[in-house]
């Protein structure tokens, strides 16, 4: 299984350490190659290093962790997404970290989808379930609106 993680900060780092330990494939993508190259040089394990559309060509799995207002843009580098999973980490909030930029109608998962995923045919769904008291309810939640936006695209 090859994953990528779009992003070399410290969410990417992060998570490839895991992957990487869990015997994942791991590719960390970055707009800056040599930040990519020295993240994954930092963590070894085999994790390699690329553009955000050479971590992505290869991956079965993407994972987004840059920041949220960079994520459409970011995804449009990633190239051709058909059939990829895309896992949303991004916290949706504003520039200045005092509040959600969105979250009240929609999420960042829904906002990405529609203005990336639709063109691509990709599905995104977004992480954090955490926020719920009950998780399984999150879960449903999440399908209906990875379903809903499936629905709008074939509209
Ligand atoms: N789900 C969770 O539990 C959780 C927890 C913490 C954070 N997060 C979210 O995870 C994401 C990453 O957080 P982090 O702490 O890893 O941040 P970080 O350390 O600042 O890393 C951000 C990464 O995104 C890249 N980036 C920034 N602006 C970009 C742009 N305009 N275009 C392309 N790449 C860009 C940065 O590249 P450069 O070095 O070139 O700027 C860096 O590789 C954020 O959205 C944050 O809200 C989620």
């Amino acid at each position: 299984m090859n994953i990528a993680i779009l992003g070399a900060g410290a969410m990417a780092k992060g998570l490839a350490i895991q992957f990487s330990r869990s015997g994942y494939n791991v590719v960390l993508g970055a707009r800056d190659r040599n930040k990519a190259a020295d993240a994954a040089a930092d963590i070894g394990r085999g994790v390699q290093a690329a553009s955000f559309r050479g971590a992505a060509s290869a991956a079965d799995i993407i994972i987004l962790a840059t920041p949220y207002a960079a994520a459409s843009d970011v995804l449009g580098l990633a190239g051709d997404l058909n059939g990829k999973i895309i896992i949303d980490i991004t916290n949706p909030m504003t520039p200045d970290f005092s509040g959600l930029a969105i979250g009240h109608t929609s999420s960042a998962a829904e906002e990405i989808q529609e203005s990336r995923a639709r063109c691509a045919g990709g599905e995104s769904v977004q992480h954090d379930f955490r926020a719920s008291a009950d998780p399984a309810q999150a879960r449903r939640e999440t399908a209906d609106r990875v379903l809903r936006g499936r629905q709008r695209r074939s509209e």
